[in-house]
């Protein structure tokens, strides 16, 4: 298959786990005559400082003529200690989401076996997770209006959501469990919220069309506290995007670290995958981030074009680095702390 894949490093570690990204999918593409043909573009802050737009319309044609998007990390903290900077990188990532379409957010959460006793949590609570969360990417109160009234001193942000976006969302939820463990819960705040009202309505109108799928309505507050404390009873979760933001980040931590976490946003057209975790400014140009998020997300890639071997061919050499040890110092625990680099070069070297 001949694949044109947008590269979108963006900030902070975004290069280097990116570039541990491409070695591994490079090495795929030899080994299973794949042409991929990567189209780096500007992002994020980097975009901001180079041309003063974190989404630049360069940019956006780029992902819009690809037939997939890889992308790194977006965010710099001398935008998040000044409220007043006028261009955010945020708001690159979240004009991409929009301009592409990017309506669901599949974000799973599983467990290692070697990795079990590095979560927080306990190994009999956490074992045999495995579910995914269906985060609503392009509406909500993210999109919503907002603004400042009475000379600045009041603030509001609006959450807006049509029974069209829930359908599409809720859509892909009933597709998924159809394929998972046909359970489905939907996670809104219909005590209180109109706009979580229209989410249960929506929901249930649909149900008659999959009857082979469990349905369950759930508190957001609720699932937060139930998250944590049986994980293994969730499989597909639906939820709008500020609840599925917080959760998600809530989720990694079942799986001990979120430098594990994958993600694709998906649309009509086009798909983008990137890592949960962030640009972790901390780390970055150190060579010490962990790479295996990223790396696991080019494995949903290869999913997204049903390449379902060379997707296991990558979550199978993720698992043997991680039950030979081959770690970043997220992992390392006393043992060997590997470098980024040196990571990505093992995993590409055994696929
Ligand atoms: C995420 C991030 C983004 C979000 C930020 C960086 C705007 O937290 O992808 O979860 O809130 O959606
Ligand atoms: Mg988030």
């Amino acid at each position: 298959m001949k694949l044109n894949i947008a590269l979108l490093a963006g900030d902070g570690i975004g290069p280097e786990v990116i570039d541990q990204a491409v070695k591994v999918c490079d090495a795929l593409a030899k080994k299973y005559n794949h042409e991929i043909n990567w189209r780096p573009a500007l992002t994020g802050a980097a975009a901001i400082d180079a041309v003063g737009d974190p989404y630049p319309d360069e940019t956006h044609n780029i992902c819009a003529t690809s037939d997939a998007v890889l992308f790194g990390a977006i965010g710099h903290p001398k935008y998040d200690n000044d409220p007043s900077a006028k261009v955010r990188p945020e708001q690159g990532l979240l004009r991409m989401r929009q301009k592409l379409g990017l309506f669901a957010n599949v974000r799973p959460t599983f467990t290692f076996p070697s990795l079990i006793d590095k979560s927080p949590l306990k190994r009999e609570r956490i074992e045999g997770t495995d579910l995914v969360f269906l985060r609503e990417l392009t509406g909500g109160i993210y999109f919503g209006k907002r603004g400042r009234e009475d000379n600045g001193d009041t603030a509001y942000d609006t959450c807006t959501y049509t029974r069209k976006e829930i359908q599409r969302l809720a859509k892909k939820g009933f597709e998924m469990a159809e394929k998972r463990s046909k359970r489905l819960c939907c996670v809104d705040k219909a005590n209180v919220l109109e706009s979580s009202r229209l989410w249960r309505e929506t929901v249930q109108a649909m149900e008659k069309d999959y009857p082979d799928v469990k349905v369950s309505y759930e508190f957001v507050d609720a699932v937060a506290m139930r998250l944590v404390q049986w994980p293994s009873e969730y499989d597909v979760l639906i939820t709008e995007n500020l609840f599925g933001d917080i959760l998600t980040d809530e989720a990694s931590v079942i799986s001990g670290s979120m430098g594990l976490m994958p993600s694709a946003s998906i649309g009509e057209k086009i798909a983008l995958y990137e890592p949960i975790h962030g640009s972790y400014p901390q780390a970055a140009g150190k060579d010490i981030a962990n790479p295996l998020a990223t790396v696991l997300s080019a494995a949903m890639l290869f999913d997204g074009f049903n390449l379902s071997e060379e997707a296991e061919a990558i979550r199978k050499v993720v698992n043997k680095s991680l039950s030979e040890g081959i770690v970043t110092e997220d992992l390392a625990e006393g043992g060997r702390a590997y470098k980024t680099s040196e990571v990505g070069d093992w995993l590409a070297s055994h696929i």
